[in-house]
């Protein structure tokens, strides 16, 4: 039991993971979508876009700093050595994609010409980044946001593929590492003393 609970990530680590995966989600939704709301929904959906990604922002750099501060589980030691590989880079890449994609958010609406309040939430408004306002500027972080969000995108099917895999194939309980109480035991058990 006690070596289960070493293998999980730290409660801070839990915290962050999925209140940033819930809300990186719903702002990819609404940055694909939002052409597609009624005219009332879409302009109140981009405001919501542009305030939670900076709420992203700021949380992302809360959580690189935990990170920094808490050494995380290590990883499971059946593991083949691409599979650590590949996560280990996956969640290098998470950490820079979590700052660059809506840092370049921002730095697309601080370029645009067209000058428009940055609301967060009605309680304060953010103020641009000091970049020139141009056309050319705009455009050259209108195109770094929506490729550094695809890139995202493609990130997340790949993690989660791989938390399906371990979860339904191998079975080794990876997703308790990221949810507490989800089969609690069961994976240390498993990897410890495999059925004869
Ligand atoms: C992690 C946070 C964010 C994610 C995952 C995200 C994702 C996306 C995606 C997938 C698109 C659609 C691609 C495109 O049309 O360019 C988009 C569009 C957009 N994003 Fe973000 N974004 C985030 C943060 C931000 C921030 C912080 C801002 C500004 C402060 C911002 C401003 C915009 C704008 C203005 C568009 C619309 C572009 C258009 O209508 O063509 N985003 N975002
Ligand atoms: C936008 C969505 C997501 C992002 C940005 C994200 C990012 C990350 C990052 C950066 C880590 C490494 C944590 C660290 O070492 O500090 C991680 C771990 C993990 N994530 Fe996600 N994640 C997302 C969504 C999901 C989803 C939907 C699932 C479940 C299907 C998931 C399951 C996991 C699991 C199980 C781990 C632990 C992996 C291990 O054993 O080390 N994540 N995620």
């Amino acid at each position: 039991m006690h070596e289960d609970r070493a293998a999980r990530y730290s409660r801070g680590a839990i915290w962050f993971h999925w209140t940033i995966a819930a809300l990186i989600l719903v702002n990819v939704f609404i940055g694909l979508f939002h052409d597609s709301f009624g005219d009332g929904m879409r302009g109140a959906s981009m405001n919501y876009h542009k305030a939670a990604g900076i709420l992203i922002l700021f949380l992302s750099f809360g959580r690189l700093a935990w990170r920094l501060a808490h050494r995380p589980p290590p990883f499971a030691s059946h593991l083949r050595r691409w599979e650590a590989w590949l996560a280990h880079i996956t969640h290098r890449l998470f950490y820079f994609l979590m700052i660059a994609v809506p840092l370049a958010g921002w730095l697309y609406v601080s370029a645009s010409p067209r000058v428009r309040p940055l609301s967060f939430f009605g309680l304060f408004d953010i103020p641009p980044l000091p970049v020139g306002r141009s056309e050319g500027g705009a455009d050259f972080w209108h195109e770094a946001h929506e490729l550094l969000a695809f890139a995202t995108i493609g990130l997340v099917l790949l993690h989660v593929a791989g938390a399906l895999k371990h979860q339904l194939i191998d079975r080794d309980n990876e997703l308790g590492r990221m949810i507490p109480r989800l089969g609690r035991g069961r994976a240390a058990r498993q990897v410890e003393s495999p059925d004869p």
